[in-house]
């Protein structure tokens, strides 16, 4: 799949890009299904909220066929590639459950400031593109974006080893406030199969999810290949440290595997 010019150009300025119909009922049933399996495992990779309830299955491709598959898709690969200039291999791979009534906030932060201070990638060529496995909606706790906000560069960060189970540099509250009042906020919502791509470097977050309903989205944060980590301080499993390029698989793999 290849982006137009002007989606190029909206991914430049604003340092995201929704787009609300990229995978069909079928294929999100299988996504949905995969979910519920690695949920269901007891292994180090998985994560849960104090409640017990799942929170973050890292690294799923390595140990479920279908997001194995969902790794090397087409849909996502090629987009990040056209963005990023050339080959990209796996940086980090995260299945988000946002379990209904127990899914806990992820305070405000860049995912390159943790790549960076963290991984030390040495630039910000690596982003993430991700997939709704359900619907999402104002409710069952959206990502919160500030567009624009990659432009400013890495912001000061302190390291949050507290706030959540999974450790996080995030930004202070004037520097949230200060970004979100240039740039607004936006809160992508829409039907499972809708994906989402963003800079490395743009400040987000999301809330705590209340409702009902669960809200499983798959992130795929992708590097380019001559920028891959150099320090290996991390588990191999939440910043990995295989730079092979990926080779984008058939369009229909998530159902002819
Ligand atoms: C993230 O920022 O990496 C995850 C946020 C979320 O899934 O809500
Ligand atoms: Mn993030």
């Amino acid at each position: 799949m290849k982006l137009s010019g002007s989606q190029l150009r909206e991914f430049e300025e604003q340092g995201l890009l929704f787009l609300g119909d990229c995978f069909s009922p079928a294929e999100v049933a299988v996504l949905r299904r995969a979910a519920d399996e690695v949920y269901a495992q007891d292994r180090p990779e998985v994560w849960r909220e104090s409640s017990g309830a799942p929170r973050t299955a890292f690294a799923a491709h390595t140990y479920n066929d279908a997001f194995r598959r969902l790794g090397a898709h087409p849909r996502l690969i090629e987009p990040v590639m056209q963005i990023l200039g050339g080959p990209v291999y796996m940086h980090q791979y995260k299945v988000n459950a946002k379990a209904a009534f127990d899914g806990e906030v992820w305070q405000w932060h860049q995912d390159y400031g943790t790549w960076r201070r963290d991984d030390d990638m040495p630039e910000p060529r690596a982003m993430n593109i991700a997939v709704f496995v359900d619907e999402v909606t104002a409710a069952n706790g959206p990502l919160l974006l500030i567009p624009g906000s990659h432009r400013q560069g890495v912001q000061e960060a302190g390291h949050d080893l507290e706030t959540t189970s999974y450790p996080l540099w995030t930004l202070d509250r004037a520097t949230v406030t200060r970004l979100a009042d240039e740039g607004g906020l936006v809160a992508p919502t829409g039907p499972a199969g809708s994906m989402l791509m963003f800079h490395g470097n743009l400040v987000h977050a999301s809330p705590p999810n209340i409702s009902p309903w669960a809200r499983t989205i798959v992130y795929l944060s992708l590097c380019h290949v001559d920028n891959h980590i150099r320090r290996f301080k991390r588990p191999e499993w939440i910043a990995h440290r295989d730079f092979t390029p990926i080779k984008p698989l058939a369009d229909d793999c998530l159902i002819q595997p």
